[in-house]
């Protein structure tokens, strides 16, 4: 009779599946005895209780403290003899809260968390964190084919507390167990459009484990490309390439690697980089906007952008009076002390041909700058762990890159370069992360490049630093003696001032307006950035109070939610958007490697959502501030960067808002007035499928089309009355469209 009752209670705590012995029930006790771990302990008395709930749910009401699980498990050796390896055995708890200690027959075989006694006392494990605790299948503590005991002491520190969750086994590690795939953290390479991936397998047994890696590439829901590979993974690392992935079109690529003893599965899903620009021409090019603003009498740099291969010649005619060349690096600098509209003529020449291209010099205008600045902004990628070397890394990446030859051309340094303390006279100074900002600044126009600064008219910034309170006439002689060009300003701490966070529009221009009349009296040309995330409709008044450009929304991040809700809302700040008055700032840009911090990773938009990105901005006449570790710059990115027909679009010198029209289906036309008559408009699919469709040019509002221009490909379309889109879901068509 015992022996019956005995056999009844395994049946009823375990499950015996091919794979795995599985616990569904234990015995129970509160309280805590070290000899409750050991196989031999009688645990008759104890009570069951189930594994799927919190014992609060099974008549332990509000109890914390340490209580005691048991379970009682045959483990069969046809268990062994089935598995595929024998090596290694797994125990696996969903979750247990708070902490635990775990024992089999005694032997501790995983703990997580801390217990009240342990080195800086009780520490939670996790709540729902998963336990793996993996033993060795010779492990002499295995009782094959007889009564064996997990014995789990828990801590519950407070709440509920248990072992909870659906499954709760052990069984042997299969061979797939061994193996990890990444094939996430290598950046696709693409080397004349042919995209290729190095895939890193770990394999963790002692010996090869073979499988079949296949590669399959679809496009537009179809497949386009399948490579099958067989391989044999030896112990350690394997690093496997997978070549041909080119795709001119969005496209998914399925990595699925199947090991063959138990034709178990790894698999990864990504998106293909496209690359849309074509390849830049060995002919000079100039890329520059055909306007530059600088107020009157201070120092003078622009610097022109051309493409080609170097070396490159420069000349210019016309240049006004006070402005010198440098005709190797094509800068351009000085002082001009009259004001008015220069008109110059400058020639970029090198062994293969030359360019030629008309730019207006707008010295003593009412606004600083002429189109949207285009440059680099730490934040994004650095956040408060910017630095001088930092700064520089990606200075040097901007010009080695070629990006600075597209226009790219301010550096510009976010919070966290501030001191703590401001030095005896009252001046602010870098903390030790930045030696020398005069040096730096020299560095950056020696380069050719612009240098940005930040702050805040609170006394602390939002990263906690020093702001400007009180102090901006010595903060902007301060940045003006280190050779800044551009300063952020952004409200964090001045909130403080007013208790209930209410401010009235007048409080609110008070400090922009004190601090652009010091940037104004600073003796340089600072483009003046305001930041105070939109409130109050600053496009209304930005300019009122100096502003070239003001921050339109909160912070962006790199996902899909944010990028719509912050992009596709800018269509009533862009309107007030223009040349002489200012620009809307829908944040910085969120490409390339990013991270607000040390830890950097490729921004999480898709490459569909990237060109999106970009052609938005472009179309909304935004500042282009890249915020990516330019020295970290993968292919993809440099491409999306560098296309000087789509930037020209955002450097048109009318610099106006698109206007936005929805269409069925989640699509949206934006479309913007270019300076030449002409128009540039973006049809984006909003949606989660692909568009396929063709549009009657009429239906776009582009009846009298004489030519139409896929700017991305820079490529014309055949001119119909009608055109045929192929956009991926959250990409985008970019068109220029030129009137009869
Ligand atoms: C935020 C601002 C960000 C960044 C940050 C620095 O208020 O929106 O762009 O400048 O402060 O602390």
């Amino acid at each position: 009779m015992i022996k019956y009752l005995i056999i009844i209670s395994f049946l009823c705590c375990q499950l015996v599946s091919a794979q795995k012995v599985q616990f569904t029930t234990a015995v129970f006790q509160t309280g805590d005895s070290a000899l409750w771990a050991t196989q031999s302990f009688n645990d008759k008395e104890w009570k069951p209780i189930g594994l799927q709930t919190y014992w609060e749910e099974q008549g332990h009401d509000k109890y914390d403290g340490f209580a005691w699980y048991r379970i009682h498990f045959n483990l069969p050796s046809s268990l062994k003899e089935k598995a595929a390896l024998q090596d290694l055995m797994e125990v696996f708890f969903p979750g247990i809260e708070d902490a635990d200690i775990t024992y089999l027959n005694g032997a501790e075989i995983g703990r997580t968390g801390l217990m009240p006694e342990d080195k800086g006392g009780f520490r939670s494990g996790g709540k729902y964190r998963e336990r793996h605790y993996i033993l060795r299948a010779d492990l002499p503590a295995l009782r094959w084919d007889k009564d064996n005991v997990l014995a789990i002491r828990v801590y519950d520190g407070g709440g509920t507390g248990g072992i909870v969750g659906a499954q709760s086994f052990i069984r042997f590690l299969e061979p797939v167990d061994y193996i990890s795939m990444d094939a996430q953290s290598s950046d696709f390479k693409i080397k004349d459009k042919t995209v290729s991936k190095e895939i890193t397998f770990q394999n963790r047994y002692s010996k090869n484990l073979d499988g079949v890696l296949t590669t399959t590439l679809n496009c537009n829901d179809s497949l386009v490309k399948k490579q099958v590979k067989s391989v044999s993974l030896m112990p350690g690392k394997n690093v496997i390439s997978v070549l041909g992935l080119a795709s001119e079109e969005a496209a998914t690529v399925n990595f699925v690697f199947k090991e063959t003893i138990k034709d178990s599965i790894l698999q990864s899903i990504q998106d293909v980089p496209y690359i849309l620009t074509p390849k830049e021409k060995k002919e000079p090019k100039i890329n520059s906007a055909s306007a530059f603003g600088c107020k009157l009498g201070v120092p003078f740099q622009f610097t022109i952008a051309a493409t080609g291969t170097r070396p490159m010649q420069f000349e210019i005619t016309d240049l006004p009076k006070g402005l010198k060349l440098d005709a190797v690096k094509g800068i351009i600098s000085g002082k001009v002390e009259k004001e008015g509209t220069y008109r110059i003529k400058i020639t970029a020449k090198n062994n293969t041909g030359k360019d030629q291209k008309i730019v207006d010099l707008l010295i003593g205008t009412k606004n600083t700058i002429a189109t949207p600045p285009m440059g680099w902004n730490s934040w994004n990628c650095w956040g408060l762990s910017v630095s001088d070397e930092k700064v520089k890394s990606s200075a040097d990446a901007m010009i080695s890159s070629g990006l600075a030859n597209h226009g790219w051309s301010y550096m510009n340094i976010d919070d966290g370069w501030e001191s703590s303390e401001r030095a005896d006279n009252g001046s602010i100074r870098a903390n030790e992360k930045f030696p020398d900002m005069k040096l730096l600044g020299d560095y950056l126009h020696s380069h050719g490049l612009k240098f940005g600064i930040y702050s805040s008219p609170g006394p602390k910034t939002c990263g906690g630093y020093l702001g400007s309170y009180q102090n901006e006439e010595s903060d902007a002689k301060s940045y003006a003696s280190w050779g800044v060009d551009y300063l952020k300003y952004d409200l964090c701490s001045y909130r403080r001032y007013f208790p209930k966070g209410i401010l009235t529009l007048e409080e609110l221009k008070v400090p922009y307006l004190k601090m652009y009349r010091e940037l104004e009296s600073s003796g340089r040309n600072i483009v003046y950035s305001l930041c105070e995330y939109g409130v109050w409709d600053v496009w209304k008044w930005g300019s009122e109070v100096g502003g070239n450009i003001w921050r339109t929304t909160g912070d962006i991040s790199d996902n899909w939610t944010s990028l719509k809700e912050i992009g596709f809302t800018q269509e009533i700040p862009a309107s007030y958007n223009g040349s002489d008055y200012g620009f809307g700032d829908p944040d910085m840009l969120i490409v390339g490697y990013v991270g607000w911090g040390d830890n950097l990773r490729l921004t999480r938009l898709t490459p569909s959502e990237q060109y999106t990105h970009i052609s938005l901005w472009c179309l909304l006449s935004a500042p282009l501030m890249l915020g990516c570790d330019l020295a970290r710059m993968d292919p993809f990115t440099y491409n999306l960067l560098s296309n000087d027909e789509v930037l020209a679009i955002d450097q048109d010198v009318v610099g106006k808002g698109p206007k936005k029209t929805d269409l069925p289906n989640d699509i949206q036309l934006w479309v913007k007035d270019l300076a030449d008559g002409s128009k540039a408009a973006g049809l984006f699919n909003l949606g989660d499928k692909l568009l396929k469709k063709s549009f009657k040019l009429s239906e776009l509002g582009f009846a009298n089309a004489k030519s139409i221009r896929d700017v991305w490909r820079q490529k014309n379309l055949p001119s119909r009355d009608e055109i045929e889109v192929n956009i991926p879901s959250h990409g985008v068509m970019l068109l220029k469209i030129v009137s009869k």
